[in-house]
């Protein structure tokens, strides 16, 4: 039968909780609205995903190159960017039952009482503000960035410079971002502190169309090839009314989420938008100069922006399953096995027995110079099964009585729980083999 679907993401936050996957941030001080930490498994996951999107961005591409930007940067940036004038969020605060909302969010009605009654619109900006040095005051406003692109536009001619790349190429970046959402998210959807994985890919004007429509190609492929079902799974075009003030096309690639389809990633066509800006804030100019036709004009700019925290949850909610094998509850992620945070379990069958333990403790210190391994002898086997396949561990080692005789183990495979016996000198190999392929 169906679940609800809010009853599904209650489940799914409980288990990030109880596996130690996602933490509530701060919570022994009553917890922080909007922020999310990520515990030991929830680390190793975070980092598969942006390590996936590395891979699929820079190393196995030639026109790709990475960086790594700082947080706070020359605050005239966010002049040029459009940032200061136009990153505002409207808010309205229900008269009746003074709960506050941005108006996009809303129709007339208010979502939590019902009234229609609202004061007047207020514009909120969304960058948190510092100051730099020791003394506070307006000449020395600065900025956490509210999204990485504007460090790759910076160091546009650096990268050219360094890299001698031609057009087109792209540039490649992770880090974090920082808004000051005041709505309350749905879990690590939105939050004031996150990860952005962006790419601005520059590219001459004539071909920006195709482009475009290429990345919006391999940012869906990319997430399909990582386990989520292309059901759930959608682009949506945005209307004129829609747009950024920077973007001449976007579409938004969008999950099906237990709470709706809501925005995993953004693909826009920034025109020439962001180096014009730059080049006047700036003084200098960041035209290319196309040596074989000697002239030099702005690129156009084709910019996939996805969100690592997004990314992570839909990877989690699409993975959780439940089922009933032989009248009992499995609860498993089915995580693709690049996302796993574990990959191997290594269980003794029985902790009492010294020889089982130690030949168990020697395959996982032998297997763990390769792949991330756990070892676990603090229950029955069935309850070890069970504690592995609720965290997606794709594969469990199972030494037994008989392995010390035979030097073989059982390997149990995860979605289709069939077990194999393996040689033990064949383990690593077998292993790495099924990871990989
Ligand atoms: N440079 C373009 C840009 O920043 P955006 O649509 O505002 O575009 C891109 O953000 C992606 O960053 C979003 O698709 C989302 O995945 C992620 N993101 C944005 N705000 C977020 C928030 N408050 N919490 C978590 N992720 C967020």
């Amino acid at each position: 039968m169906a679940q609800p679907k809010n009853d599904v993401m209650d489940k799914i936050v409980s288990l990030c909780k109880r596996r130690g996957l996602i933490f509530q941030s701060s919570d022994i001080y009553g917890g922080l609205a909007n922020s999310w930490d990520y515990g030991p498994l929830g680390a190793e996951l975070k980092r598969n995903v942006k390590d996936a999107w590395w891979r699929a961005a820079v190393h196995y591409r030639d026109d790709m190159v990475g960086l790594d930007s700082g947080i706070i940067v020359h605050p005239t940036t966010w002049k040029a960017s459009g940032h200061t004038d136009n990153f505002y969020d409207v808010l309205v605060d229900c008269k009746k039952c003074k709960r506050r909302f941005r108006v996009d969010h809303i129709g007339d009605t208010c979502p939590n009482c019902g009234s229609k009654d609202f004061t007047e619109g207020r514009a909120f900006n969304l960058m948190f503000k510092t100051y730099l040095g020791a003394v506070a005051d307006e000449g020395s406003v600065a900025y956490l960035r509210p999204e990485t692109a504007q460090g790759i536009f910076l160091n546009f001619n650096n990268v050219i410079n360094s890299s001698r790349k031609k057009l087109p190429f792209g540039i490649a970046q992770i880090g974090k971002s920082f808004r000051n959402e005041v709505t309350a998210g749905n879990f690590t959807f939105r939050m004031r502190e996150f990860e952005q994985m962006e790419i601005e890919y520059f590219t001459r004007p004539e071909d920006a169309e195709t482009c475009y429509r290429e990345w919006l190609r391999q940012r869906f492929d990319w997430y399909i090839q990582l386990g989520i079902k292309k059901e759930n799974l959608q682009l949506r075009a945005h209307g004129s009314d829609e747009l950024a003030h920077y973007a001449r096309a976007c579409s938004d690639i969008e999950y099906n989420f237990p709470f709706g389809w809501s925005e995993l990633e953004g693909v826009a066509n920034r025109g020439d938008f962001d180096l014009k800006q730059h080049s006047q804030f700036s003084g200098v100019d960041l035209q290319y100069h196309d040596q074989v036709a000697q002239k030099k004009f702005f690129p156009y700019v084709i910019e996939p922006s996805g969100g690592v925290d997004r990314a992570t949850l839909a990877f989690l909610v699409d993975a959780y399953h439940e089922e009933v094998v032989e009248g009992r509850n499995r609860v498993v992620l089915k995580l693709s096995k690049d996302l796993a945070p574990i990959k191997v379990a290594v269980l003794p069958l029985l902790k009492k027995k010294e020889d089982i333990v130690s030949m168990a403790k020697k395959l996982k210190k032998d297997l763990q110079k390769d792949l991330v391994c756990v070892y676990d002898d603090t229950a029955a086997i069935g309850k070890l099964y069970r504690r592995q396949d609720e965290i997606g561990t794709v594969f469990c080692v199972t030494v037994d009585v008989q392995s010390l005789e035979d030097q073989c183990v059982t390997v149990r495979n995860r979605d289709t729980m069939e077990q194999e016996r393996v040689a033990v000198d064949q383990l690593h190999a077998y292993l790495t083999d099924k990871l990989k392929n």
